[in-house]
């Protein structure tokens, strides 16, 4: 792994990935932009799940659900009172910190926090004289529990106005669809529920660049099921989890599952697949089996019943569900880091390449004239291509330079157009990763860029 967080933060910020949000007001802690390279790329990886999660799958179905929700949603789901953080603040230097994480991290992993009380964490804390990271003084303020839900209000006027929350996770806005989409598509349990979209969370985060963030998408999948089949559908998006990331370029040796040793207030069972971050084996995505209870909990809140009627047995019974929810935001950080290389080349220089899936790459194919008197033909092939790829143009500077550059971005394919395409329309086609050259007809390019993006 030749991945460092800050050789990605530079190479993200240069080349057009990622920006630190808001800079030119000296930032905003936790929030990033994607830049025109990075919303492709994170584009693509929204679009390969889609793929892989909806389209493929014969019982899967989209939605798009609101990010704003009735409040009550939230007390349905235990987030009003459940979604909380364990935080104490450094008396020294005021900086707020999860009593969690500073275990965790004086450990170094050893200890588990998961499993321990507030009053255990603060003994741990206090007898091993963990540190403030940031002044390295150890003097806490007792753990205070913190709500993660960002709070905004509706209304006009002060006195109109009522709490809501920005959601902390997608998921609900599947669970409450329950009975609208199984009714309109006619669909018979097994069936799933898909959505990608924003979530909000008011984390206090050590600054891994992107791993976690505040404001972040989440693909989500809710898998509903009848209770007794919930265990094999459970160990099957374990594989499918696993099996979508490796038909992706991830190297099965950075993954690996870890099951949780703290269940979530509505889990049976659930695991992560970790990958291996800049940080070190983190979670890259969690599998959960959610049991039936988020939609006996909105059963019981909205009054509605959230009942399935198997049309065959006439069986009447609330649904299990398993869960498959992985941020977009933290794969495309595994994907960065996966992609990440370093090359020293014959005569010792060193080329940076990210060695994306073409399929996840932003872009298909760089077009290169060698020449300005063959800019005319180059237009014409990135305008053909462009009908069916996204693609991009260079002429600036010397043809090794624009290699470079296109191997820092992870543009699979680049298309030098020289004096012999103006005479017998070929091109020169160079493959980021062997960087061999081959020479083939302009109109067999569409054919070949389409064999190398299936994934
Ligand atoms: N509906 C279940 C749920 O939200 P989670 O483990 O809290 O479960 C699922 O989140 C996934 O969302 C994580 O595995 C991670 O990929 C992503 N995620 C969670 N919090 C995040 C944050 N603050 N920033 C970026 N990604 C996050």
């Amino acid at each position: 792994m030749k991945a460092t967080m800050e050789k990605l933060v530079n190479l993200c910020k240069g080349r057009g990935i990622i920006f630190p949000g808001s800079e030119i007001y000296g930032g905003m802690g936790n929030t990033w932009d994607y830049g025109p390279v990075g919303v492709e790329i994170k584009n693509n990886l929204k679009r390969a799940w889609w793929k892989r999660f909806v389209q493929e799958s014969d019982n899967s179905f989209g939605v798009d659900a609101a990010i704003l929700m009735n409040s009550r949603v939230w007390d349905a789901s235990g987030h009003t009172t459940s979604f909380t953080d364990p935080k104490m603040d450094c008396k020294n230097c005021k900086t707020r910190h999860r009593a969690d994480n500073l275990i965790e991290a004086h450990s170094k992993g050893a200890v588990n926090p998961d499993t321990m009380t507030n009053e255990e964490m603060e003994k741990y804390i206090k007898e091993h004289h963990v540190c403030c990271p940031k002044c390295g003084k150890s003097d806490f303020t007792p753990i205070r529990t913190f709500n993660l839900m960002f709070e905004t209000s509706r209304g006009v006027t002060e006195e109109g106005q009522n709490k809501i929350y920005l959601r902390p996770e997608t998921a609900q806005g599947e669970f409450v669809n329950f009975l609208n989409v199984q009714r309109s598509t006619r669909a018979k349990v097994p069936f799933g529920i898909a959505q990608i979209g924003k979530a909000f969370r008011n984390e206090i985060t050590p600054g891994n660049f992107i791993f976690r963030t505040i404001e972040f998408e989440q693909m989500e999948h809710q898998w509903f099921c009848k209770e007794g089949t919930d265990v094999e559908y459970y160990e099957e998006f374990k594989k499918k989890a696993w099996d979508f990331l490796v038909d992706i370029g991830f190297d099965p040796t950075h993954l690996r599952y870890k099951d949780h040793d703290k269940l979530a207030h509505y889990a049976k069972c659930a695991c992560d697949i970790q990958y291996l971050f800049p940080i070190g084996w983190s979670e890259l995505n969690g599998i959960h089996n959610r049991t039936n209870y988020d939609l006996s909990r909105h059963s019981e809140f909205s009054g509605k019943a959230m009942e399935y009627l198997d049309p065959v047995t006439n069986e009447k019974y609330v649904p299990f569900v398993v869960e498959y929810s992985i941020g977009a935001d933290r794969l495309m950080l595994a994907a960065l880091t996966e992609a990440y290389d370093e090359e020293t080349l014959e005569g010792g220089d060193t080329r940076v390449v990210m060695r994306f899936h073409p399929a996840v790459a932003a872009y298909k194919v760089a077009v290169l004239p060698l020449q300005k008197n063959q800019s005319a033909v180059a237009r014409e092939i990135y305008k053909t291509l462009s009908k069916s790829f996204m693609c991009t143009y260079d002429e600036a500077g010397s043809i090794g330079k624009r290699y470079r550059r296109q191997d820092e971005i992870g543009t699979p394919l680049c298309v030098t157009i020289d004096f012999e395409t103006l005479e017998d329309n070929t091109v020169t086609v160079r493959d980021r990763d062997t960087m061999e050259q081959i020479r083939i007809a302009a109109e067999d390019l569409p054919g070949y860029v389409e064999k190398i993006i299936r994934f």
